[in-house]
């Protein structure tokens, strides 16, 4: 039988790490939807037109390196917006998102488009300034060369990008629970989601 997790929320909100252990706890199949969109970022960087780049994207493109770039991040906002790049996407995560043993998907439309009727939908969040505050340690981690502010900066556009797009905008499933982590450990922010499965579950 499916049983699909929908999972969505802005940039550095958690729900990439809340996605993984929740997978990891209920042996389930996870997807970051949003290395499809990198990926699709990443090519239109090198050159190529974005719908064809969505058209040509294997399995080899999703473990591509610079994916996890600011470059790279804005990229994918920016092709998100045209709808023919997602509707090409759109049947892969469908399929992903039905598969037998149950799916974790995490992204922006999830539980809005990609799987409207998913029997547990999170939406994850935090304040802008704590997200951005995460994403600079990370990318600082990694040896990108940012400042703070200039994070903070990218986190906004982002976000209004990703809300404002008509199409699948980022939007919060009127039956989701929304989990903010801006003031939580990422343990309890983790049990939380791992609760409202248990619960979907019973
Ligand atoms: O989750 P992420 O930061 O890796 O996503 C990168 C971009 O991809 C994000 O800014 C918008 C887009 N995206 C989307 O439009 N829909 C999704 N389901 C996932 C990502």
């Amino acid at each position: 039988m499916s049983f699909c997790i929908a999972i969505d929320g802005p940039a550095a909100s958690g729900k990439g790490t809340i996605s993984r252990a929740v997978a990891a706890r209920f042996g389930f199949e996870h997807l970051d939807t949003g290395l499809l969109y990198r990926a699709v970022g990443q090519l239109v960087l090198q050159g190529t037109e974005p719908l064809e780049a969505a058209r040509a994207l294997v399995a080899e493109d999703l473990r591509s390196d610079g994916l996890r770039t600011p470059e790279v991040a804005q990229a994918a906002s920016r092709v998100a917006v045209i709808p023919e790049v997602r509707a090409v996407l759109l049947d892969f995560q469908r399929a992903f998102a039905t598969r037998v043993g149950g799916a974790v998907l995490d992204g922006r439309d999830i539980g809005t488009v990609i799987c409207p009727d998913a029997p547990v939908k999170l939406f994850v969040t935090a304040s802008a300034e704590i997200r951005a505050e995460r994403r600079f340690k990370e990318l600082l981690a990694g040896g990108h060369d940012v400042t703070q502010e200039g994070v903070l900066d990218d986190v906004r556009a982002r976000d209004a990008r990703d809300a404002g797009r008509s199409d699948a905008p980022m939007v919060v499933a009127t039956d989701a629970i929304v989990i903010d982590t801006s003031g939580m450990a990422i343990e309890d922010a983790v049990s939380a989601a791992v609760a409202a499965v248990d619960a979907a579950r019973a």
